[in-house]
């Protein structure tokens, strides 16, 4: 079956029947990784993993060191940040932190998903005093059905917490007036001086033509300043016109201190591009 009819068929399960399914494929994988050990304490079972592609552990392990790279050398990140995870998932990039921040840094995730953050809770939370993830019940079409709305979610911190906040393909499954409100939530917790990145797909009038309808990967849907990929699950995947997103920013009193493009538009492929998404760094206006 061609990928993107297995996207869309896969998008018109509920989110309940694909965590089922995930659970029941990965079985025979799962127990053996069980059996001969070969599974890291904090990395979820294959059948667990509904972030992403689901890795072995080894797979898992360098997925997450690679992010910590990328905070490192985009936004300076330090032993002892104080950092928010956006959803923080089923803790990729949260195990290679651990191995980096020190204990007078403090972490924060929260995440739709409750079993993700039970998940951290019990592995990394336990061995980590200063590592806090918590589960917000807001509806997101591909990941939770509560009825609580995220374009309303007050984030649970106080104001200007944060030195380093960070979502890694998170505003690339939310919709439009959901990430707007994510960015006036951001700049309250976000300190001063600190520096937020996020992954996005971003598209100029260059290439929408190009993302909307190449083959497989593609985002048909149009709307104004931004473009879906399933007209259903408006959560499957979204792309934003640069243009778009620097208005959002600066609605938000946000300035955008650099964009590095991704290769997941690129015709051919360029290997010296970091990552696959695009990678929005930003901070406070002054
Ligand atoms: C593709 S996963 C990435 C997870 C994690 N950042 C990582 O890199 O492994 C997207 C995550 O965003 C979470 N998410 C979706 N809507 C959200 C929202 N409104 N607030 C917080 N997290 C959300 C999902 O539950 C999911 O864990």
């Amino acid at each position: 079956m061609k990928k993107k009819h297995f996207r869309n068929l896969w998008y018109s399960l509920s989110s309940k029947q694909r965590f089922f399914i995930r659970k029941l494929y990965f079985l025979p994988l799962d127990f053996s990784d069980k059996i001969t050990g070969k599974r890291h304490k904090y990395v979820p079972p294959r059948g667990y993993i509904y972030t992403g592609t689901p890795a072995n552990s080894n797979h898992y392990i360098k997925q997450g060191n690679h992010q910590l790279e990328l905070l490192k050398t985009e936004i300076n990140l330090q032993k002892n940040d104080s950092v928010l995870d956006i959803g923080s998932g089923i803790g990729r990039t949260a195990i290679a932190l651990s191995y980096y921040l020190n204990a007078s840094a403090t972490y924060n995730g929260f995440d739709v998903v409750k079993q993700g953050i039970d998940w951290c809770n019990s592995k990394i939370a336990k061995d980590f005093t200063n590592f806090y993830f918590t589960y917000v019940p807001l509806f997101n079409d591909l990941y939770n059905n509560s009825s609580l709305k995220a374009e309303s979610f007050v984030f649970p911190y106080k104001d200007n917490t944060f030195d380093k906040i960070f979502s890694f393909s998170v505003f690339t499954h939310m919709q439009i007036e959901e990430i707007q409100n994510y960015f006036k939530e951001i700049n309250r917790v976000l300190k001063n001086d600190g520096l937020a990145f996020s992954t996005f797909f971003l598209y100029n009038d260059k290439n929408e033509d190009y993302i909307a309808n190449r083959n497989g990967f593609n985002f048909p849907v149009k709307h104004n300043g931004f473009r879906l990929m399933n007209s259903k699950v408006k959560s499957g995947n979204i792309a934003i016109h640069k243009d778009k997103l620097l208005k959002m920013l600066s609605q938000e009193n946000l300035e955008l201190v650099k964009i590095i493009d991704g290769f997941w538009n690129d015709k051919l492929r360029d290997f010296s591009k970091k990552e696959y998404q695009d990678i929005v760094v930003f901070k406070k206006k002054n």
